[in-house]
């Protein structure tokens, strides 16, 4: 049996715990708006058309800030499409997913939307396709309070308070030659700054996320980072980073240890920015929104493309249904994500409904959670105050993919009455007996442990059987003398809150 040591202790403080690392994606891309979230005549819709039974599980799953309207979308979108009058509004084509957009939902719906999810907005601008104008335009409809030409539009729209946006993206992916109008890092560069800084010109309070690369594995990586931030460095506030990960191969011992990867991507992107900040004798700090990050079975999206010639509204796309693997991989990068909350105050898990995501829905019928979607809730409900580094004393396995990985890794939060410690158990075979000195908490007693687990590490949750995996109290976890005791089942993730 693996066994491990972790030591926690209060002095060892990280970064207070952000709220927006629990935040999501919302893109129009396939089912994620349409029949999603929104479905008028649903049995549960609301006046606007939303799903109310969606709305309870996004609640439930304690998700923050929430990115939108794309994603690859977002680079052939026109704002001015979906506001107003829904009658008017056009019938797109959606290059990037090759299919048809109604705009039905627009800004306005969707922050109202939000407003019921109690979330907050990250508005993306499309600087791929359009220029500056367009993105400014966008900033005084949502932001500016009243008495000019677009502000007056959007009261007259009937939304009479401004939506008062903070983050905003500029531009998504613009390194991918999937990307409509992708570019050079020396011309996004330019055209980032000149748009980021005219945006700022209006309010300087924004909070800018300029992109980073698309993935750690493109060939641009780093380089990209170096030359987007000497151009923006002064302008931006945040460089987003985008990881996807998926077992391959059949190699379940390097997808569990995907998290490596995560850190490493961090590690890069935290040193490259710094380099320019030292490069320009900055004082200033520019830190990382994770701004799409998830398990997603791409190498089997890429194989099933084929030439799709149909243009159809909110198709089947995407809906990859998650297994207990892959929300242990989930409930892992998250933990990483937390342990990082120095450097990335920012977080999207990509995506929210539907596609990619930890909610399902059947049109005309129930909304049901993914396996995925229990560690994010459970982490989200607990993770309060400030994040503890811990010491992790633990054997390692070897990895084709990442090398060297821990069989056990953890983090820790701690409140002025609380703490919560979250763990995975990365062994395929073996349960791992882990023992946490407490006494740096001062934590008398285990409020609650539960862990997510199962004989079959592939089982689902499907419309036939939508809680076949749900998390299970772990009767394991025992606090004596300040030493917590546990047992992780293999391929496990844990939580336990502790008083
Ligand atoms: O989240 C799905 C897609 O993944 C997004 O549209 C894009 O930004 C990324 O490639």
């Amino acid at each position: 049996m693996p066994r491990a040591h972790i030591t926690l202790d209060r002095r060892a403080l990280v970064a207070p715990v952000r709220r927006r690392t629990f935040g999501s994606f919302v893109e129009h891309l396939g089912r994620c708006v349409y029949t999603g979230l929104y479905e008028p005549g649903h049995p549960t819709a609301n006046e606007d058309g939303f799903r109310m039974d969606v709305v309870a599980l996004v609640r439930e799953l304690g998700s923050s800030t929430v990115r939108y309207p794309g994603g690859n979308f977002v680079s052939g979108f026109r704002w001015e499409d979906s506001v107003g009058p829904r009658e008017q509004r056009p019938v797109r084509r959606d290059l990037a997913w090759h299919a048809l957009e109604s705009n039905q939902v627009g800004l306005d719906e969707f922050a109202r939307w939000l407003k019921l999810t109690g979330s907050e907005l990250m508005l993306a601008v499309n600087v791929a396709t359009r220029g500056i104008l367009p993105a400014l335009d966008l900033l005084e409809y949502a932001n500016h309070p009243s008495g000019t030409a677009l502000s007056d539009l959007r009261i007259a729209n009937g939304t009479p308070e401004p939506h008062d946006i903070r983050m905003w993206c500029l531009g998504n992916e613009m390194d991918g030659p999937w990307q409509t109008g992708f570019m050079t890092a020396d011309d996004y560069g330019k055209i980032a700054a000149r748009t980021a800084a005219a945006m700022k010109m209006a309010d300087k309070d924004l909070e800018l996320v300029v992109c980073g690369s698309s993935g750690s594995g493109m060939p641009t990586f780093g380089d990209w980072e170096r030359t987007v931030l000497e151009h923006t460095y002064d302008h931006v506030d945040y460089v987003s980073c985008h990881a996807y990960y998926q077992e391959l191969d059949g190699d379940l011992g390097s997808f569990l240890a995907s998290a490596t990867d995560m850190d490493f991507f961090i590690d890069t992107v935290v040193a490259t920015a710094d380099h320019v900040g030292f490069k320009k004798r900055s004082t200033k700090k520019i830190n990382i929104s994770f701004d799409e990050w998830n398990v997603w079975y791409l190498k089997e999206h890429m194989e099933s493309q084929q030439d799709e010639t149909e243009w159809r509204h909110a198709p089947r796309q995407l809906e990859d249904t998650y297994t207990v693997a892959d929300a242990v991989v989930v409930g892992n990068l998250l933990m990483t994500l937390l342990r990082r909350s120095d450097r990335v105050t920012s977080a999207s898990l990509a995506q929210l409904v539907n596609v990619i995501a930890p909610i399902r829905t059947e049109p005309g019928g129930p909304a049901w959670r993914q396996t995925t979607f229990h560690p994010f809730s459970i982490t989200s409900r607990l993770a309060s105050g400030e994040v503890v580094r811990p010491v992790i004393e633990s054997p390692v396995y070897e990895t084709a993919r990442y090398g060297e990985a821990a069989v056990v890794d953890a983090v820790a939060t701690v409140d002025e009455d609380r703490a919560a410690v979250f763990l995975v158990n990365r062994d395929l075979a073996e349960a791992a007996q882990v023992t946490i000195d407490v006494r740096g908490l001062g934590s008398s007693r285990v409020a609650e442990a539960l862990t997510l687990a199962d004989p079959d590490v592939y089982a689902k949750n499907t419309l036939d059987d939508q809680n076949r995996v749900v998390p299970a109290a772990n009767t394991s976890a025992v606090l004596a003398d300040g030493v917590l005791t546990v047992t992780l089942p293999p391929v496990s993730w844990t939580a336990i809150a502790l008083r």
